[in-house]
């Protein structure tokens, strides 16, 4: 125990500072893109993303909570202050830098189209004229409306990218974009229906996590952890469970 003598002001200062310090902090992600983010059963959030910042968060010392988020909106939840950290295979880029604060990337990813096996399309430029699904203003959808026009009819937007699959199998679209994680992830399961197609155009795209646009103390504890877990092996033993060797 100290005997030092302390002021009025410094125990609630410490007890302040010790507040923020474990306070809890709200992560939101959008939790139907697995293998990243996806919900079970009984309603618990799990994931390659999930597990990542929960172990940035044990190096770091930050109490986190995962609330499922739709993806639309989701950006404005760090601006109102109703989520403190999004986590949800955001690709960094310009636009969202000038809204929120990312960490160093965590994940590198490419847009993958898939169509159906008997489907002749063959190549990305043989979807013009053709129906794509994407989830509404991911970059699935920004490669989409770079072929078609951003207000074509033919770009079929949907809340979610699973939505967007079922409407691939019920053949209201002739293909979907998304990121290759995820596609790959839903050939997992239908390698005899579907069939994908890369396209050398597409961009390295690097997925980050996102704090309120100035909150450099939280982004650097952020990356402080990414760094350790990069460090001790942390990181690749949970890449290698999510995405093999
Ligand atoms: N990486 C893509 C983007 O940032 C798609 C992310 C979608 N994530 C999700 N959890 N639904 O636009």
């Amino acid at each position: 125990a100290s005997c030092t003598k302390r002021t009025e002001e410094e125990p609630s200062k410490a007890t302040e500072a010790q507040k923020s310090q474990n306070a809890e902090l709200v992560v939101g992600t959008d939790a139907a893109y697995a293998p990243f983010e996806s919900e079970t059963s009984d309603k618990s959030i799990v994931g390659f993303d999930i597990e990542i910042l929960k172990a940035i968060g044990e190096k770091s010392g930050l109490k986190l909570r995962f609330v499922n988020t739709p993806w639309e909106g989701l950006f404005n939840q760090l601006e109102s202050g109703d989520r403190d950290i999004l986590i949800s295979a955001i690709t960094i880029n310009d636009e969202r830098k000038k809204v929120m604060d990312f960490s160093e990337p965590y994940f590198e990813a490419v847009q993958l189209i898939v169509v159906p096996l008997s489907s002749k399309i063959s190549k990305f430029s043989e979807l013009k004229g053709k129906k794509i699904g994407v989830q509404t203003g991911t970059t699935g959808d920004e490669v989409a409306s770079g072929l078609l026009g951003k207000t074509s009819d033919d770009i079929k937007r949907f809340e979610g990218t699973p939505l967007a699959l079922q409407e691939l199998s019920a053949r209201g679209v002739d293909a979907v974009i998304a990121d290759n994680g995820v596609i790959n992830n839903f050939m997992a399961n239908n390698k005899s229906d579907f069939k994908t197609i890369s396209d050398p155009t597409f961009k390295k795209e690097f997925y980050g996590i996102a704090v309120k646009k100035g909150n450099t103390e939280l982004i650097k504890k952020i990356n402080e952890g990414l760094a350790a877990i990069k460090a001790d092996g942390t990181y690749d033993s949970i890449f290698k469970k999510y995405f093999g060797d």
